[in-house]
């Protein structure tokens, strides 16, 4: 019985529609009778059970089973529980399969996503009209792998102003997002016959898949309150590439320490090794100026990747990154040898958005609104939840959460009654990572301006 009920959960992507827990709970109760993934006579979990699964009330969960009763959804007798009722679900039609049903929450704190409801679209549109009239008919052909010379020069002065970058407009080749980057460096590694590339212990399992497609093994750094310990670096065997995300480890949000920055560059100049930084927030800090990119302690060593997906939308797919110039070519070779990812009108766009001061501006303005949406989840936090622990709140567009120890799942299941989407921590550690705390990473730039209120309140309300 607790089987059939483990598969009708949150891992079946069903969601409540509505704020409500009660009426949440309900909606999906009928969405899986009618779609036949909760056959007839199917006996569900008691209500103690249930309730205590998703981390509830038990009366919320015997409410919703008593109104279903009352619709006819379900049936309750004494001695036999709670089962669907026989006449309830509409038999699917012979072959077709019942497909999870996705709903959008009601309220999205998920890590990884700016607020795109602040996508500058006015500035957008006339840096696009601007960059469209004066480029040149060549612009709109197969172009040069490294992209737009246009887009790349006016990168390298905003990195070197913005980011402490040694960047030169031939050493930097365009991509589409960070995830293209570092799939064209997992090629050009392989390559070189490099087996492993390092990693830390938290960070996004679609990065290290990337890596591991392109043949590389993937061994763990431990992440501490210092960021990754790099000094580990030198007894890894094997080891000839590491990623790291210096300026704001995701999801833990350290940054990484000075003596380890210095470690990470030793070990490349000393075994020739290579480190991939990835600065996908770098310029959203809030308590001091943005701490400047590791690339420039070292250029011919740190392959630098920056992205457009925080600071302005995901959606656009633009990134860059800035190479030792010993591997220009290499990438451009693994990339085709055209540019065929990054649209060039897109390129050119964002060359007129940098040039004109707009892209300095929005960040500017989205700095000032995010840090006070970091200041509202602290103070939130502090006067509703005073037990509960915020950390990496410095950088960034996410903080995590502090759990007591056992209740990471839990809270993440009534968050999703509640039709609110967060992520817990375990999600981003390592497989081979030591057990780490419990904890929830909390995206506060996801939600627009209108909606961030109600989120913050769900928050709240789902911690125990
Ligand atoms: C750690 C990290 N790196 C990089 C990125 C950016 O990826 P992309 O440029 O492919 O959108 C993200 C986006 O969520 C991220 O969380």
């Amino acid at each position: 019985m607790t089987d059939s009920w483990a598969a009708f959960g949150a891992d079946l992507h069903i969601e409540p529609v509505g704020a409500g827990l009660r009426s949440g709970l309900m909606n999906a109760l009928r969405e899986a009778v009618r779609t036949g993934r909760l056959a007839p006579g199917t006996r569900l979990p008691s209500s103690r059970t249930l309730a205590a699964d998703l981390g509830v009330a038990r009366n919320t969960v015997a409410d919703a089973y008593a109104e279903l009763v009352a619709e006819g959804w379900l049936t309750a007798r004494q001695g036999s529980g709670t089962r669907v009722a026989r006449r309830a679900a509409a038999a699917p039609a012979a072959g077709a399969r019942s497909r999870p049903v996705r709903r959008r929450p009601a309220h999205n704190l998920m890590p990884g996503s700016p607020d795109v409801s602040s996508f500058p679209r006015a500035e957008w549109l006339k840096a696009a009209r601007r960059a469209l009239t004066a480029a040149p008919d060549a612009a709109f052909g197969y172009d040069d792998p490294r992209g737009r010379v246009e887009l790349r020069t006016a990168l390298a002065d905003y990195l070197a102003r913005a980011r402490g970058v040694y960047a030169d407009p031939e050493r930097i080749v365009v991509c589409s997002g960070f995830v293209d980057g570092l799939a064209l460096m997992g090629k050009v590694l392989r390559r070189h016959g490099v087996r492993a590339a390092a990693v830390e212990s938290y960070g996004l399992d679609i990065h290290w898949n990337l890596l591991v497609e392109a043949g590389l093994s993937t061994p763990c750094l431990p992440v501490d309150a210092h960021g990754a310990r790099t000094g580990e670096l030198g007894g890894a065997a094997g080891v000839g590439a590491v990623l790291l995300t210096p300026a704001h480890q995701f999801p833990t949000g350290v940054p990484l320490h000075p003596g380890r920055r210095a470690a990470a560059v030793d070990w490349a100049r000393s075994s020739g090794g290579l480190i991939l930084e990835d600065d996908y927030d770098g310029e959203f800090r809030y308590d001091r100026q943005p701490v400047g990119a590791l690339q420039g302690l070292d250029p011919e060593r740190v392959v630098y990747l920056g992205t457009a997906s925080k600071s302005l939308a995901p959606g656009l797919r633009l990134a860059w990154m800035v190479l030792p110039e010993a591997l220009v070519d290499e990438v451009c070779d693994a990339k085709g040898g055209r540019e065929w990812m990054s649209a060039t009108p897109d390129q050119l766009t964002l060359a007129e958005f940098i040039r004109s001061g707009a892209y300095d501006r929005h960040v500017r303005a989205m700095r000032l609104r995010y840090r006070r949406r970091r200041d509202q989840l602290v103070d939130a936090l502090a006067e509703r939840a005073p037990d509960f622990r915020v950390s990496g709140i410095a950088a960034g567009l996410h903080a995590v959460l502090e759990l007591p120890e056992g209740t990471e799942q839990s809270v993440v299941q009534a968050a999703t009654w509640q039709g609110l989407a967060l992520e817990r921590l375990a999600r981003f550690r390592h497989r081979d990572a030591e057990p780490g705390r419990d904890g929830l990473v909390i995206g506060y730039g996801t939600p627009s301006d209108s909606g961030w209120a109600g989120a913050l309140d769900a928050l709240c309300r789902v911690l125990p």
